[in-house]
């Protein structure tokens, strides 16, 4: 029998708050939120905004236009920032804003200005490598390729609540150690020895399933595929559990796939929401600055 999805959440239909219309993008997640400036948020925006991203997991805003400084603002309202990612000679990407980091395929004067190129990004959780990863992300578009690069979305509620029963008892058992030593890319971390053995490599362990600390539903908490290993159990009985957990959850039927416009500004949450992004030309430009929330340490 196929696993019942609980479809009550989030709201299905368009919703409104005074000027601010909240327009679902896709059943599980995802919503356009319209009648906003990020730039002259109030205070009561900004409640309506915390509200639907915690109802929709991710927030799409067209036509912002925003600087550093407006989206580091913005990015505040929600918390406190990490620190941007350092290039690959260890050097801010943006000196002057070290919140920022630049997700770019370009290459100027031999440098690339950002990180993860333009190939596949797999289905991931920002920084879930690390023991505290931020509660979410950022992303404005500045320049976008004319095809490809779409960013997909899956909710991780509705992961968990479609998982079979007896998987979802086994979920809730289990800690995942979440690999730190390849980026969402498949590129190596220079700094880290390779992953020989995937029980003793590098990376932060969580638990399968957690409570988002905000809403108190439980999330399937994977992270990314590759070289994750289910804490205490052999080798093959890890990889066998976690391929019935990513089979049960990177399903088209609880993602959104998000086609980007110059001007967009999607805000996700990582506690809930898994993404990935699709290749693109790599003769095309793409630039997007993205800022972190810092997050709480993922709990049951
Ligand atoms: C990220 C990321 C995807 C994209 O910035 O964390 O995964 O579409 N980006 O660039
Ligand atoms: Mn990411």
């Amino acid at each position: 029998m196929e696993p019942q999805i609980e479809t009550g959440y989030p709201p299905k239909a368009p919703w409104r708050v005074g000027d601010i219309e909240i327009v679902p993008c896709s059943e599980h997640i995802g919503a356009e939120v319209r009648g906003v400036d990020l730039n002259a948020l109030t205070d009561e925006q900004f409640a309506v905004l915390h509200d639907a991203w915690l109802k929709h997991l991710v927030l799409l805003f067209r036509d912002q236009r925003l600087s550093e400084s407006g989206q580091l603002a913005f990015s505040r309202r929600f918390g406190d920032l990490d620190l941007a990612p350092k290039d690959q000679n260890g050097r801010p990407e943006l000196p002057d804003f070290p919140e920022m980091a630049v997700i770019s395929n370009v290459v100027e004067n031999g440098r690339a200005i950002g990180a993860l190129g333009s190939s596949e990004a797999v289905w991931h959780i920002d920084m879930s490598y690390n023991p505290i990863p931020p509660k979410g992300s950022a992303l404005y578009a500045l320049e976008v390729p004319p095809s490809g690069g779409d960013t997909g979305f899956l909710s991780c509620y509705a992961a968990y609540d479609g998982l079979p029963e007896a998987l979802k008892r086994r979920a809730e058992g289990v800690t995942i150690k979440h690999d730190a030593t390849l980026n969402s890319t498949g590129q190596q971390r220079t700094h880290l020895e390779p992953a020989h053995d995937v029980r003793t490599s590098a990376g932060a362990v969580h638990p399968a399933v957690h409570i988002h600390p905000e809403t108190g539903r439980r999330a399937l908490y994977l992270g990314r595929r590759t070289n994750g290993y289910v804490t205490g159990l052999s080798v093959a009985d890890s990889e066998a559990l976690l391929d019935e957990l990513w089979a049960a959850t990177t399903r088209d039927d609880i993602a959104w796939h998000h086609q980007w416009r110059v001007g967009d500004l999607v805000l996700w949450d990582n506690r809930c929401a898994m993404h990935r992004r699709d290749a693109f030309d790599p003769g095309a430009r793409r630039v997007m600055h993205r800022t972190q929330i810092k997050g709480t340490k993922p709990c049951n």
